[in-house]
């Protein structure tokens, strides 16, 4: 087992400027929580949330995926790093010309051009991966991610012939950015997310039920595109759309189960010698996955369906269970039991903490607050001061990770293991030493 080489830090170096990103995008989260509370002269809340969902999303969670897929393909061909600066030029455009223009023709280009190179990561990742990963239980996992950067792109596309015809079609524009957004969310985050934890845990020899996570991998990818019925529900309360939804989230729910047994006593053992703060960012993690999926699911009942759509903190706190808890938090867990990013320090377990409270505390007020509206009760006392307040926990958190990002890991991190490859290499670990089963 080749594990990842000293001679290539600069895995540590592109996780940082992904956390980076993710600073930035928290940095305007918070801005717009700030501006339900006071106006910001010359500050367009549009602009700012359009710059924040694209850049905590190509800059973020696409560069984090990148790179650990990049790794289990082989970090040894220089076009991978030519790949990363690129797109990360396209990712401070898309900052920049979101934020101050909105959705004008340079933030589109520079969203095409980020669309562009993500299909040609996906044109050299995808023989590599099938290359390397032949016959692992994670490889069809970590295709259909790359499958769906390309299906969720297609809403993209879309939206630029929709807004080239006079005038618009506004029903067809916001279809096809919900396109994109489930594609992405459903799609590339979750098959992403999984395929890197399985590609770990079958590394590691962790106990895994193959045939399970094979027909997990299946129901998964069946419920891809029925699922997207609940964006079209909203344009069409069709009761046969309703059903295809109603499949689709059962199927997905059926998945998750089937996934989350398959992985469960490989968890176990993982977590066992880890400390507290790993265990909750695993657990909040792959508990964030699990809620998803029966959120999901309850929208099976047409009413719940029209609720889900209707309550916007619901839409806002479900966008954020899947982005921030399902996947950004177990991401940070992979990352440090990869030896990407050391978790070890007092700085970096501050952040990892804020980070982690931030996402709770958000996410129950989102919610609760969502509830409330729903049955006609009024607001939780100062709800957007406390929301800001707890907002705040986030970027903290993410600039507290990004400072200390790009450090080697201790030799003696709990749990912390370089990431293993699957080339033929020397078995040399990335603090030089063998690659024996007392290492581990
Ligand atoms: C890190 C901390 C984050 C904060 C503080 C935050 C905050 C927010 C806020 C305040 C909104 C607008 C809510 C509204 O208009 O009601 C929003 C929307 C959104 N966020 Fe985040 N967010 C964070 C992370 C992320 C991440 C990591 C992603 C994706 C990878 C993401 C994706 C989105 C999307 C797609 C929307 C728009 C949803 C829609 O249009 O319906 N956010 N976020």
């Amino acid at each position: 087992m080749q594990l990842l080489p000293d001679s290539w830090p600069p895995a540590r170096r592109w996780v940082q400027v992904a956390l980076i990103n993710l600073v930035v995008a928290a940095l305007l989260g918070a801005l717009m929580r700030y501006i339900f509370l006071w106006e910001v002269p010359g500050v367009e809340y549009r602009n700012i949330m359009h710059a924040h969902s694209h850049g905590a999303m190509l800059g973020w969670v696409y560069l984090v995926l990148f790179t650990g897929y990049v790794l289990l393909a082989g970090p040894a061909r220089r076009v991978y790093t030519y790949l990363f600066w690129a797109t990360q030029l396209t990712v401070v455009a898309i900052f920049v010309l979101f934020a101050l223009q909105g959705y004008s023709a340079s933030s589109i280009a520079a969203t095409s051009l980020h669309v562009l190179l993500s299909y040609v990561a996906v044109a050299l990742l995808w023989p590599d991966l099938r290359r390397r990963l032949a016959g692992t239980v994670a490889l069809p996992y970590l295709l259909a991610g790359l499958g769906s950067i390309v299906l969720s792109t297609l809403g993209l596309w879309a939206l630029g012939i929709i807004m080239s015809s006079k005038p618009p079609n506004m029903t067809l524009f916001y279809l096809a950015i919900q396109f994109f957004l489930h594609g992405q969310l459903n799609g590339w985050f979750m098959f992403g997310t999984l395929g890197l934890v399985v590609a770990y845990f079958e590394k590691q020899q962790l106990p895994l039920n193959r045939p399970r996570l094979r027909q997990a991998f299946i129901l998964l990818l069946c419920s891809l595109l029925p699922t997207y019925g609940l964006a079209v529900a909203w344009a069409e309360r069709h009761p046969a759309i309703y059903a295809v939804t109603a499949l689709g989230v059962l199927l997905q729910l059926l998945g998750v189960v089937q996934w989350l047994r398959a992985v469960w006593p490989a968890l176990q053992q993982l977590t066992a010698r880890l400390a507290p703060l790993l265990r909750g960012l695993w657990a909040f993690g792959i508990g964030s996955l699990a809620f998803k999926a029966l959120v999901h699911a309850a929208v099976a009942v047409p009413y719940v369906a029209v609720m889900s759509f209707t309550v916007r903190n619901f839409v806002i706190g479900f966008v954020h269970l899947v982005t921030l808890g399902a996947t950004t938090l177990t991401l940070l867990a992979l990352l440090h039991g990869q030896g990407l990013l050391s978790l070890r320090g007092r700085v970096a377990r501050l952040g990892a903490w804020l980070l982690l409270a931030g996402f709770v505390l958000t996410e129950m007020l989102l919610f609760l607050q969502g509830l409330m509206l729903w049955l006609d009760w009024s607001f939780i006392p100062s709800y957007h001061t406390v929301l800001l307040l707890a907002t705040l926990l986030l970027p903290a958190g993410a600039l507290l990770l990004a400072l200390r990002a790009a450090r080697a890991p201790a030799s003696t991190d709990p749990g912390a293991q370089p990431l293993p490859q699957y080339a033929a290499h020397s078995p040399v670990s990335a603090n030089g030493s063998a690659d024996t089963a007392a290492n581990r």
